[in-house]
């Protein structure tokens, strides 16, 4: 595993040693402890698109294992692929630094950084795919249920890179995920076929949230309008009516645990009461982000 660029391109044993480091180094570092296996190493990070969460957890990951976080804004270099060709860009830095992230909006973008350097490239959302969040959201089930086998998730919304990349870990780790989004805002059917090759009767696609949420482990949302959609910003609040994580769909499924990848736009695809709700796991997955990105760059960078 020389690159994290999606769930689908892990081994479910990868997936499995990632989320065991990601369990033991949490524990170690809540004690106090430190392992500073990444001194004198640095990690360019590039973003095309705004972050709170992952800019933040991934530096300070780094600089808890001793490395040294490099936050690259994309009008710094002159834009990826625009000063110069990205596969330029991806051999210069090889020569620097000792791994590169990055957000952008083409998933593209990371495949080719990743072709051209020969340290690790770590995807840190694309519009295709979100590997880390559904990897820290993956960790947050497991604590709260103890096992993954047989949970299943109703994914209320739009079917975007963050639903993707559920539906692979889903498919990898033995969950199963139900996506209930408006016609024409469906997860694209060869991702869902390609899960349920990975496993059978991983995915199910449907346009009724309540149905969704029947006999659901977690019911997890995420934003309408994922960055890079603004423009679309009224017809997609128009589309989604309905579609919203509210008390009356909560009371369907009264035991199960809210998620969201968050920034959450609290009166648009879920409530205030929802966020706040005592189901809700959302900040722990938000905290798992630095402990499964901690354990990815041990992994990829030691
Ligand atoms: N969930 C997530 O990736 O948040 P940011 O966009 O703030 O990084
Ligand atoms: N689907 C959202 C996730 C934000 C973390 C987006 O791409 O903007």
């Amino acid at each position: 595993m020389k690159d994290f660029l999606s769930v689908s391109s892990c081994t479910t044993q990868d997936l499995l040693e990632l989320l065991d480091l990601s369990d033991k180094l949490k524990k170690y570092y809540k004690k106090g402890n430190r392992d500073l296996c990444l001194v004198g190493k640095s990690l360019v990070m590039l973003f095309e698109k705004p972050s709170l969460r992952t800019r933040m957890s991934f530096q300070i990951a780094m600089s808890q294992l001793g490395g040294n976080p490099i936050y690259v804004k994309p009008e710094d270099i002159g834009g990826i692929g625009k000063r110069e060709p990205i596969k330029d860009m991806a051999r210069v830095l090889d020569r620097y630094a000792d791994g590169i992230m990055a957000r952008t909006f083409a998933h593209e973008t990371v495949i080719e950084l990743a072709k051209f350097a020969e340290i690790p490239v770590i995807n840190a959302l694309t519009d295709w795919s979100h590997p880390c969040q559904a990897m820290a959201d993956i960790m947050t089930i497991r604590e709260h249920f103890g096992k993954l086998a047989g949970i299943k998730i109703a994914y209320i919304g739009d079917g975007n890179n963050v639903a993707r990349s559920l539906a692979f870990g889903c498919a990898k780790l033995g969950m199963k995920i139900v996506i209930a989004s408006p016609k024409g805002y469906e997860l694209d059917e060869k991702s869902i076929s390609r899960t349920n090759e990975i496993a059978p009767g991983t995915t199910t696609q449907t346009d009724d949230p309540r149905q969704a949420v029947k006999d659901a482990n977690i019911i997890y949302t995420d934003t309408w309008i994922s960055m890079g959609q603004e423009d679309e910003k009224a017809k997609r609040i128009a589309d989604f009516q309905g579609f919203a994580v509210d008390a009356e769909l909560i009371s369907l499924s009264p035991k199960a645990k809210i998620m969201h990848c968050l920034p959450a736009y609290r009166g648009y695809e879920i409530t205030d009461e929802a966020m706040e709700s005592e189901n809700s796991i959302v900040f722990d997955q938000a905290e798992n982000r630095l402990h499964f990105q901690r354990a990815l760059l041990k992994k990829l960078l030691s």
